[in-house]
């Protein structure tokens, strides 16, 4: 298994430019399982979820076309998805317990073959994460769900469109539904929604498709389903955690970095509170520049959905706390079981208390290095913040979290300056 060598105490700067996000991305591949017609996305990052994405339609019957645009650190990818052949609306366990977000499948292939048979993907490392949203949700709209031998089973011939109403926020769940509800019989309005960028992408690209959807990025989104969707060329939006994670990054090394091929305008929690620490943020059309202070000052967080701080940053934001001056307190609202990166942290020399859902962080003088592990994606992200502010050599073991999130991390680190290489 790979791992992550990082000689920490280096300022990153430079420039680097930012891919497209794989939470945008992964739904974007389910849509194109509700036509007959090719859909062309851009910008489709190079990560392993998009790979295990691809295997998952492939052997549903899609065809699947590449094309790399460029080269080095700015090439982009576009794909091609054909799914007139589709004729296997399955999902076996063997690829949906890699990654939860197979279940974006569910929504397109019931309303488009009329059947579905996806695993359920099962707990994870942060938390038990249901789906009973989901079929809560077509349940609604009519469809027959059953869930047998570890398998969501949903028939309905034609969806009808329903008021639906989910009991927590839930991003893809609103993202199931609302593909869901692009080919049903009626209106469904879904309460309750995530208003969370990757969403409105989504939306925007069912448009193209010729979807009737209004209200995507608030809380009430509006579908009258229409009888067939055609292609489309959609540009995924820049990946806005992993733009947060390279802010936090320059941040906790005291550094200066410019971000090309993004945008703040997702990120408003994330760069109020990086400013809240002493950074000087400036916001160009397509960039970011960051500046660090000397040294950072506690920021403490609360995460809940979108417009609010963002779970998928706060393992980044502990890190940087650990190097901050003062205590921070981290409250986890979204997933019970979070905070696993903070042992971790504690191996490096980080001053953490945890008390359920809260985490208690006082900023130490330096962190020193030593070898740790990650046991998800954004909690690796953590580590190798923590690793690059840290004295000495950290090794950051089980990468391939990494590899499902971060496209090219030690090149992209390196070209800010990092002192970084995988070794295998
Ligand atoms: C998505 C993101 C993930 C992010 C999370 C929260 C993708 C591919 N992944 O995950 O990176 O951390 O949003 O912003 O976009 N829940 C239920 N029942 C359901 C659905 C959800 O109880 O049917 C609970 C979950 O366990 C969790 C909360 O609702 O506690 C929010 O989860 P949800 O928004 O659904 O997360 P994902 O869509 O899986």
């Amino acid at each position: 298994m790979d791992k992550l060598l990082i000689e920490g105490g280096v300022a990153l700067a430079g420039e680097v430019s930012i891919s497209g996000a794989k939470n945008a991305a992964l739904p974007l591949l389910c849509a194109a399982l509700l036509t007959r017609e090719p859909l062309t996305l851009t910008n489709v990052p190079d990560l392993n979820d998009i790979a295990t994405m691809l295997k998952l339609l492939v052997q549903m019957g899609v065809k699947v076309t590449q094309e790399k645009v460029g080269a080095g650190l700015t090439a982009q990818t576009s794909v091609t998805l054909d799914a007139s052949g589709l004729d296997n609306p399955v999902a076996p366990y063997e690829l949906v317990k890699t990654m939860r977000a197979s279940v974006l499948v569910l929504g397109p292939l019931t309303a488009r073959c009329g059947e579905a048979r996806v695993s359920l993907p099962g707990g994870c490392a942060i938390g038990a994460r249901p789906v009973d949203q989901h079929i809560k949700g077509l349940t609604a709209m009519g469809a027959e769900t059953s869930v047998e031998q570890g398998y969501v089973h949903t028939r309905a011939p034609r969806l009808k469109g329903a008021r639906l109403f989910t009991d927590m926020v839930t991003v893809t769940g609103t993202e199931n539904l609302m593909m869901a509800a692009c080919l049903a019989d009626g209106e469904t309005v879904i309460e309750n929604a995530a208003r969370e960028p990757e969403v409105v992408d989504l939306a925007k690209c069912l448009v193209a498709m010729g979807a009737n959807i209004s209200g995507a990025g608030t809380d009430v989104i509006r579908i009258r389903g229409v009888e067939r969707l055609h292609g489309a060329t959609h540009r995924i939006m820049p990946d806005r955690i992993e733009t947060g994670t390279y802010l936090c990054a320059a941040a906790a090394t005291g550094g200066a970095v410019r971000l090309t091929q993004t945008s703040g305008s997702y990120l408003d929690a994330v760069i109020d509170k990086l400013m809240d620490a002493g950074c000087e943020i400036v916001l160009e059309r397509d960039a970011i520049r960051l500046k660090a202070p000397q040294r950072l000052k506690a920021v403490s967080i609360r995460t809940a959905p979108y417009p609010a701080f963002p779970t998928d940053m706060q393992a980044q934001f502990m890190a940087i706390n650990t190097v901050a001056e003062g205590t921070a307190v981290i409250r986890e609202t979204i997933f019970e079981n979070r905070f696993m990166h903070a042992v971790e942290l504690i191996r490096l020399g980080a001053d953490i208390k945890i008390d359920g859902n809260t985490a208690f962080v006082t900023g130490v003088g330096r962190l020193e290095g030593a070898t740790v592990m990650a046991t998800d994606l954004r909690a690796s992200a953590s580590l190798v913040i923590a690793g690059l502010a840290a004295r000495g050599e950290t090794l950051v073991e089980r990468i391939y979290h990494l590899d499902r999130g971060y496209e090219h991390i030690e090149t992209k680190l390196a070209a800010l300056g990092a002192r970084v290489r995988r070794v295998k």
